[in-house]
């Protein structure tokens, strides 16, 4: 027998190898300075698209107002313990209420983070004898949720309508059987290419199927559809997504999160779901900058106008400077390079250093071999300069990465 330590201290996981070589520098940055355009990175000021900060709301002077003045009110504890012991107050209900209202559903729960809402959520909605069919580029917080059901599963390929059909025939079969049900899950925007989730081809196949159908709509909250009321808005289907979900986490610029759903869903969430009975629950901080952020959202429609400002202005600018972007359909902005991982770490180093340019990077095993993505997040912040200056940046790199100038320094540094 071994000690436990003995393979964790040996086998760091497939990205924790790489500590030593990225740490501080390509994972785990620190990003210095108020959240906005342009921030500090290794003692240099640098424009981020590397935040989630779609409306420009995290450092807003109003919010900025509202989340000071509650934390000043009710610290950051209040109230104490999980919503239905003692941590419910009447601004939670406010907010969902809010919320509910806001996506157009009858009901609201909050949960304090999304990742953990998914997970939990997925686990209340089915029991042993239902079906789940879910979309094979989902969140790591779908893909775990599905790991704790006791019951089959089906996994259709990415935004593949007709994959989803073949599995949802194979899952209904199943479920007669079992005298189950099914959940579809689908995303509404896929964070790391910008795809829309085809809500409409699959609210469609209602007609054919019986199936409830879970959107995490993470990023299309705010930023897409009427208002930025979301993905099912901007696809006309928003009454065909039977429990909606969304994150503070991005146009919101908190944390927390929420589902909104059917009053009897919703209590089924609030009576069933572990990660809220057996949390404590959203700091009032949270809940009134959310109330404050979510009113923005519906009285500035200036914000989501000035997102897609920048996002018209960077993706066209790419693409007209030869760039590929895939099939983006949002602000997510993936920019598909050719090269391996050290000429990718050399690029974003020169990126980062010389050009003053702050983003993702995306490689295998996230994405096939030989790719690299550099993933831009536009924001209401941005400026048309920041664009235009970025856009020199990438064509500067691509021509050194055209030329071998970072396979060179990377083998250079390998010796
Ligand atoms: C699609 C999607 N779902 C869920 C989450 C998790 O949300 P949170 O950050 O609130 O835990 C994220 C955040 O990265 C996301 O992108």
């Amino acid at each position: 027998m071994k000690d436990l330590f003995e393979r964790i201290i040996k086998d760091k996981g497939p990205l924790g190898k790489w500590a030593k070589q990225a740490e501080g520098y390509y994972v785990f940055p620190k990003l210095e300075g108020p959240i906005s355009n342009r921030m500090h990175f290794n003692g240099k000021r640098v424009i981020t698209w590397s935040i989630n900060d779609y409306l420009g709301l995290a450092n807003h002077p109003e919010v900025l107002k509202v989340d000071g003045e509650a934390a000043a009110e009710y610290g950051m504890a209040y109230p104490m313990g999980a919503r239905m012991m003692s941590g419910h107050t009447k601004y939670h209900e406010q907010l969902e209420q809010e919320c509910a209202e806001f996506v157009d559903k009858e009901a609201a729960y909050l949960v304090n983070f999304g990742y953990q809402g998914i997970v939990s959520a997925v686990d209340a909605l089915v029991s042993k004898n239902d079906v789940i069919v879910y979309d094979m580029d989902t969140h790591a917080c779908i893909i775990d949720g599905v790991r704790l059901h006791a019951g089959k599963r089906f996994v259709y390929k990415h935004n593949d309508v007709e994959s989803l059909e073949k599995n949802l025939q194979r899952a209904t079969k199943m479920a007669t059987e079992n005298n189950g049900g099914i959940l579809v899950i689908s995303e509404g925007v896929f964070g790391m290419r910008g795809e829309q989730g085809r809500l409409k081809e699959i609210a469609a196949l209602k007609k054919k199927y019986n199936f409830r159908l879970l959107v995490d709509d993470a990023h299309g909250f705010g930023t897409l559809g009427e208002g930025g009321r979301g993905t099912g808005f901007e696809q006309g289907v928003q009454d065909d997504i039977d429990v909606y979900f969304a994150t503070f986490a991005k146009s919101m610029a908190g944390i927390g999160a929420f589902f909104a759903a059917d009053k009897d869903i919703i209590q089924y969430l609030q009576y069933n779901m572990r990660s809220q009975m057996f949390a404590k629950s959203l700091p009032m901080a949270m809940v009134k900058g959310a109330l404050k952020r979510l009113d923005m959202i519906r009285t500035m429609p200036e914000l989501k106008d000035k997102l897609w400002e920048n996002v018209n202005a960077l993706q066209s600018g790419l693409r007209e400077a030869g760039f590929d972007l895939g099939t983006t359909q949002t602000c997510i902005t993936p920019v598909f390079l050719k090269g391996d991982i050290p000429e990718a770490m050399a690029m974003v180093n020169d990126l980062r250093e010389n050009y003053g340019v702050f983003c993702s990077i995306v490689v295998y095993p996230v994405i096939p071999k030989g790719l690299i993505i550099l993933r831009l997040i536009p924001t209401a912040t941005h400026t048309l300069q920041d664009v235009e200056e970025t856009i020199e940046a990438f064509s500067g790199i691509r021509s050194k990465l055209e030329g071998g100038v970072y396979k060179r320094i990377a083998a250079a540094m390998v010796q």
